[in-house]
């Protein structure tokens, strides 16, 4: 079977009724990136950090995966397919993906304050509980926090990502603006001669020189055309 390995972000989620991060009515103008999403930020005042992410936990209760998710999952029939996601909801897997790798984290999870990476303290937060308060422990006594990479922390998946990208015969980059690195830097790692499609509804800002096949569409829209492209 061949492999695709998918590249996705804010855009992705955009038909479910998520907001993306830039440009207008995205959500760094309501919320101050460095404020909410940056560990300078969380150090500086943690409640409003807590407070951000359990009303993005609460909202994603409320939606659903899009036509689009559910195109990327209906794939592993006929392909190996591994989704790499700058998302921290969990819309891939709802959508039945099996092989889901958060670059960014994943909002329904929390981990410890003092090691954030070591899996020993992620948990999944319970279903009668989402909301992380001032006070709660992880395991190793330190206060728990959103599971969450933020600006000036280390993207430990990355490397499973570019390791999942060296056996790919086709790489689908939807939704992202490819602003934020190490991410962006992904398509660095698509091999030689392996075909890069773009799915988005806007221009992107694509540093790499590289032949791509633009679909200017959205995410569920886009991906009927690429499944049309692929058969
Ligand atoms: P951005 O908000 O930067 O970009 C969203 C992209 O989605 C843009 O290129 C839009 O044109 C596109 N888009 C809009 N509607 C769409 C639709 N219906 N279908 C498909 N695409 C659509 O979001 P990201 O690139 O994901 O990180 O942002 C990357 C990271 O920056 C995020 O993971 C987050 C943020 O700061 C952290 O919080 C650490």
């Amino acid at each position: 079977m061949k492999k695709i390995v998918f590249l996705t972000g804010a855009g992705m989620s955009v038909e479910s009724g998520l907001s993306t991060f830039r440009g207008s009515g995205g959500m760094w103008d309501e919320y101050p990136v460095e404020k909410v999403a940056s560990i300078e930020g969380y150090i500086e005042n943690p409640s409003l950090v807590l407070e951000f992410y359990n009303k993005r936990r609460n909202e994603l209760l409320t939606v659903q995966p899009n036509e689009g998710h559910r195109l990327i999952a209906a794939l592993e029939k006929d392909y190996r397919v591994t989704v790499v996601t700058q998302n921290v909801d969990d819309l891939h897997e709802r959508a039945g993906s099996t092989n889901v790798i958060h670059l960014h984290g994943e909002l329904m999870k929390a981990t410890s304050s003092r090691e954030p990476n070591n899996l020993n303290y992620v948990r999944r937060l319970p279903a009668d509980n989402l909301n992380i308060a001032i006070g709660d422990k992880a395991a190793d006594g330190s206060q728990l926090r959103p599971y969450i990479v933020w600006f000036g922390e280390a993207v430990p998946m990355m490397s499973d990502a570019i390791d999942e990208l060296r056996d790919a015969d086709i790489f689908v980059i939807i939704g992202t603006s490819l602003n934020v690195y190490p991410a962006a830097g992904l398509l660095n790692y698509a091999p030689a001669g392996v075909p890069v499609y773009l799915i988005d509804p806007n221009d992107v800002n694509v540093s790499q020189h590289r032949w791509l096949n633009f679909i200017k569409k959205g995410a569920s829209e886009g991906m009927k055309e690429l499944v049309s492209l692929l058969e």
